[in-house]
């Protein structure tokens, strides 16, 4: 068969893998479900977006319940744990379909852009139906459409690529606010990570492409975009016409119906001027930038290929605050990379304390085989790294709660998101620094902005009242 183009080549694979699933339908007698599970970041649920929006098409009912005709987990492999976590899920899955043999279970994601775990995929989950990566997400329907006609297990895994396929379904988990995919892949090579080789390198989407997407978006009620990326700070760059973030945001503010702007993520290293100003000029850009610190040792930063220093990160944040007085900064943090001296872990807690972090996300680090950081010497020994874990939870969580109370008693707009699952005919919504709070209100709420009274910081969150 000869396709004009990718996209139209998978609508023709849905098209058939439809005719297959409703000739299933007629025997069973009911619909085929579909149980799409996703771990990791963002990215990972952005593409799950897609592949539920795939399988949507192709007549599988979503479900969230494992007991289902076809269960796919998108993986994540950015830390040992998360791959553990799939082992241990998969032994779950295996129970499920002895008693179903005709269950179909599928794999893909970052964890299956590496050799090791296919391979031990292969060997001791034999049971599983179909692997693909990162790259090829957007063929599901094709590799589907195999695995149902031969009846034979199906692995597509690509090491890499340069296409960028656009206008596939796509389900979004919430009606008004959605992630918009801006780039692909990352080229910073930060020594501890496995993002680079598992996402490739980094393709920036033509700005029409994203604008298009996002008029679209707010004409069909979303109001707030997470524009994501990597490292959203050098997007456009590569581009034949290059643009910068900034000029992107100032064309996404254009768009009219969207009434919130967030991204992620940004590397210091890559954060410029012009950033600045477009946030402090912007009325739709949240206040809010969460830019990952790692470490605060500019010897560590340097083995980590982080290209910034202490006092380089301290600059931006002295910047920030000072266009933008009221941004909630978040970041992320590394504890234990190799090398990592008491010193070092000092300097970390310093710019702690001199950032004043809303949140931070801590980590242990973790050793991912074919990173530069996993052949180093001087490996922290555990139970080091526990209690510098230990310590920096604790100062990270008392500065948090803090931070949360400066709010308390201020009226602040706020983005309306679900109803609370907690208590009874409350709702949940963010603050533009992404605050979280609880207040009275009712389900019709969903997607607007409305003002709340803080009443009360609650440790990390609010209790509110609107006000009219
Ligand atoms: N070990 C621990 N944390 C890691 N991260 C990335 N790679 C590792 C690793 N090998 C953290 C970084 C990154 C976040 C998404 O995950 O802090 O910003
Ligand atoms: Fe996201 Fe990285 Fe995990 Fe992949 S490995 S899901 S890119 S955090």
């Amino acid at each position: 068969m000869e396709f004009k183009n990718e996209t139209e080549k998978q609508k023709y694979y849905m098209k058939q893998c439809r005719s297959l699933v409703q000739a299933k339908e007629h025997k069973l007698g009911r619909k085929l479900t579909a149980c799409v599970v996703t771990f990791g970041c963002q990215m990972n649920f952005k593409d799950s977006e897609k592949l539920i929006g795939i399988l949507d098409e192709i007549g599988y009912v979503q479900t969230v319940d494992e007991h289902a005709d076809l269960v796919l987990y998108n993986t994540c492999t950015v830390r040992e744990n998360a791959n553990l976590k799939i082992y241990g899920r998969l032994g779950y899955l295996h129970k499920i379909k002895e008693k179903n043999p005709d269950m179909l279970i599928g794999l893909c994601g970052c964890m299956m852009q590496e050799k090791h775990v296919v391979d031990k995929l292969n060997k001791s989950y034999r049971f599983i139906d179909l692997i693909f990566g990162t790259h090829n997400v957007f063929a599901l329907a094709e590799l589907l459409y195999e695995r149902l006609l031969t009846g034979h297990k199906v692995e597509s895994i690509w090491d890499g690529t340069t296409e960028i396929v656009e206008d596939l379904p796509s389900i979004q988990k919430y009606d008004f606010k959605c992630g918009v995919n801006i780039m692909y892949g990352c080229n910073n090579f930060c020594t501890y990570c496995i993002v680079p080789y598992v996402r490739g390198r980094e393709r920036s989407r033509e700005p029409e492409e994203i604008i298009k997407e996002i008029e679209t978006l707010a004409q069909n009620g979303v109001v707030e975009v997470m524009l994501l990326g990597q490292n959203v700070n050098s997007y456009g760059k590569t581009l034949e016409h290059p643009i910068s973030f900034a000029e992107l945001l100032r064309r996404v503010e254009q768009v009219e119906g969207i009434k919130r702007i967030r991204f992620m993520t940004s590397h210091p290293k890559d954060l410029s001027d012009e950033l600045i100003e477009v946030m402090a000029e912007s009325e739709k850009i949240c206040k809010q930038m969460h830019l990952p610190l790692q470490s605060g040792s500019s010897r560590l930063l340097e083995k980590m290929n982080r290209h910034y220093t202490k006092e380089d990160y301290l600059e931006i944040v002295r910047k920030l605050r000072k266009a933008i007085p009221d941004i909630g900064i978040t970041t992320d943090i590394i504890v234990g990379f190799p090398g990592e001296t008491e010193e070092d872990f000092k300097e970390t807690l310093d710019v702690i304390e001199k950032v004043q972090y809303d949140s931070a996300f801590t980590f242990i680090y973790s050793k991912r085989s074919g990173t530069p950081a996993a052949e180093m010497e001087n490996q922290v020994p555990e139970d080091v790294v526990k209690e510098r874990f230990n310590r920096l939870l604790a100062l990270v969580n008392d500065i948090s709660q803090k931070k949360t109370a400066v709010l308390e008693g201020t009226t602040q707009p706020v983005m309306v998101e679900e109803v609370n699952g907690k208590i009874e005919g409350y709702m949940t919504g963010r603050l533009s620094n992404n605050a979280v709070v609880h207040f009275p209100g009712c389900q019709s709420m969903i997607g607007k902005i409305v003002q709340v009274h803080l009443k009360e910081a609650k440790g990390f969150y609010y209790m509110g009242e609107m006000v009219d």
